[in-house]
């Protein structure tokens, strides 16, 4: 997490939650309310629907399809200092419907980390993989290293992200396979 915006001077952090009705955003969300160091920052959280945003002050909750370009442009702007990118078409959803896991999968979540890669306020993103893109079979250890055999299509969407290689992907400036 980046030192307190304030401290230095600038603006507040501004933190961007997607999937933020998801499962894994239920406790992202909830910790990083409870994080002092973001005590000043503001927040917007988005998913398709409304789910009910917590009630807090730095909370804005913006509902929208990440896939529709315009509104994915809105939620940048003003420019965000943390993205954690958990929107996705997941198991069963995606296997029914491969053209709109692909559209949300890959295509919205590229297009969100090229425009992150805009000089100006550079934005740390964290981007969840899933362990489906190492098999099955697992190999045993299951390491980062391991070779990638993605089997269902959120897996082969998450290796297009992460080159095989769960997290680093967007660690790389936007170094997508
Ligand atoms: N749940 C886990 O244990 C786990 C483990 C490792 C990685 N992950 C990864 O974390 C991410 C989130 O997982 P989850 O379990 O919270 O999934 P989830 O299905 O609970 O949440 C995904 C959210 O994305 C939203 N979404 C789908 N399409 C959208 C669109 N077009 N526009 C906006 N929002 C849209 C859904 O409404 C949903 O709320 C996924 O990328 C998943 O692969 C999850």
């Amino acid at each position: 997490m980046p030192q307190a915006s304030a401290e230095r001077g600038e603006s507040p952090t501004r933190v961007l939650v997607t999937g933020a009705g998801g499962y894994l955003a239920s406790f992202v969300v909830r910790e990083l309310l409870a994080d002092s160091r973001l005590a000043g920052a503001s927040f917007v959280l988005t998913d398709l629907t409304d789910v009910g945003a917590p009630h807090d002050p730095r909370v804005r909750f913006a509902a929208g399809d990440l896939a529709d370009e315009e509104f994915a442009a809105g939620l940048l702007d003003p420019a965000s200092d943390i993205v954690i990118h958990l929107a996705g078409v997941l198991g069963g959803a995606a296997e029914a419907d491969y053209d709109l896991a692909r559209r949300v999968n890959v295509d919205a979540t590229l297009r969100l980390f090229e425009w992150l890669r805009r000089p100006g306020r550079p934005a740390r993103v964290v981007y969840a993989s899933s362990i489906a893109v190492f098999g099955p079979p697992l190999s045993d250890p299951c390491v980062d290293d391991s070779p990638a055999h993605p089997g269902t299509p959120p897996a082969h969407h998450r290796r297009v992200h992460v080159r095989g290689r769960p997290g680093r992907g967007a660690r790389r400036g936007g170094a997508l396979a």
